[in-house]
């Protein structure tokens, strides 16, 4: 909590040179984990408005995403997403592929490190010992900065653990890792939230933070709408974090973090959070947890409106 008001303290002093458009980015969730993805990332970048929003995407992999290539101000991050399967070889693919892209004429100004590499596998985290991540870091991330590409230290999740990854990885790192910045992934309240960002800034403080993945999860619709309302003003405002980006870019249906978070309803039209995101008004489209449930919600309100036409009718009579 004290925390929490240091940042509302800092953040009115930052709010005259706050360069809110430039923070706002998106996760682009992978195809496999999305069968409508052709359709549903066109909305993120062809939406009036999302343009002058949207300044940069990121999508867990090394390489641009089918249909944003080349899209002029919307910025690609490359990311070190974890090991291969089979673990690391001898091999520098990351560093390889990155190099390429430059070379080929890509724009890329920052990458990321590792994703959740605190995490078990079966959550999308990429599972890594932080003495391997240490020694992956130094032969394929460190190198990219000769070539004045800023480094994200690896994101790990919002838990102790996470906090605990961070201090080995550094540990082993024996200060030859040189991040230029710090991501971080956080589910919960607003508070927490805030809480555990301060944290860091004291933890690193002469690292700016970028939240790469956020949400308050499992809730209901006010309270994650609440909560998304509350974190961005505070990351706008707040000179410390310098890049944020919401989970998530899905629909309600094949969301793992509660149908309430997703900017996409399952039918694939922008929710308020998802509006909202994109710089739009509301839409007042209520996001549900799978076809099933809608067609119930549905159905209700057809035995409902058969129910008044029929007492209408009687009435009449
Ligand atoms: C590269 O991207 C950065 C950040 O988006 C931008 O500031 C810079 O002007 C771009 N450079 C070129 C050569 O396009
Ligand atoms: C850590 O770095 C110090 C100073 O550069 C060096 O003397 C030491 O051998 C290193 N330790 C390990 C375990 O590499
Ligand atoms: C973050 O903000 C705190 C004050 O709240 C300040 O001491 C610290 O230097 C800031 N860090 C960065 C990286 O701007
Ligand atoms: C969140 O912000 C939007 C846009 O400013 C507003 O319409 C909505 O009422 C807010 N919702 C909550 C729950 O605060």
């Amino acid at each position: 909590m004290a925390f929490f008001r240091n940042a509302a303290a800092t953040a009115v002093i930052a709010l005259v040179t706050a360069t809110s458009s430039s923070k706002r980015g998106l996760c682009v969730i992978p195809p496999r984990d999305n069968p409508h993805h052709a359709e549903d990332n066109a909305i993120w970048t062809t939406t009036s408005g999302s343009r002058s929003r949207l300044k940069w995407y990121y999508n867990y992999k090394s390489t641009p995403t089918e249909g944003y290539q080349d899209m002029a101000g919307f910025e690609f991050v490359p990311m070190f997403w974890g090991a291969p399967e089979g673990g690391f070889t001898g091999d520098t693919p990351f560093l390889d592929s990155v190099r390429h892209q430059v070379k080929s004429g890509s724009n890329i100004t920052h990458v990321l490190g590792f994703n959740e590499p605190d995490g078990p596998f079966q959550y999308g985290a990429s599972n890594i010992p932080a003495q391997v991540a240490a020694k992956e870091w130094k032969r394929q991330m460190e190198p990219l900065k000769e070539q004045g590409i800023k480094l994200g230290a690896p994101a790990v999740t919002g838990t102790l653990d996470g906090a605990m990854w961070l201090q080995d990885f550094f540990f082993y790192c024996n200060g030859t890792c040189n991040p230029d910045f710090l991501p971080l992934h956080f589910y919960g309240s607003f508070e927490a939230m805030a809480s555990k960002i301060g944290e860091m800034t004291v933890a690193y403080p002469k690292l700016p933070i970028w939240v790469t993945e956020w949400g308050y999860s499992h809730q209901d619709l006010p309270t994650t709408q609440h909560a998304f309302n509350e974190s961005i003003r505070m990351f706008d405002d707040w000179s410390n974090i310098t890049r944020y980006s919401y989970f998530g870019a899905f629909r309600s249906d094949t969301s793992n973090v509660g149908p309430n978070s997703a900017m996409l309803t399952e039918k694939g039209e922008l929710t308020d959070i998802g509006s909202c995101y994109l710089g739009g008004s509301r839409t007042n489209k209520i996001p549900h947890s799978s076809w099933a449930e809608h067609l119930r919600v549905k159905e209700k309100t057809i035995r409902l409106g058969a129910l008044f036409a029929l007492v209408g009718v009687l009435g009449d009579w």
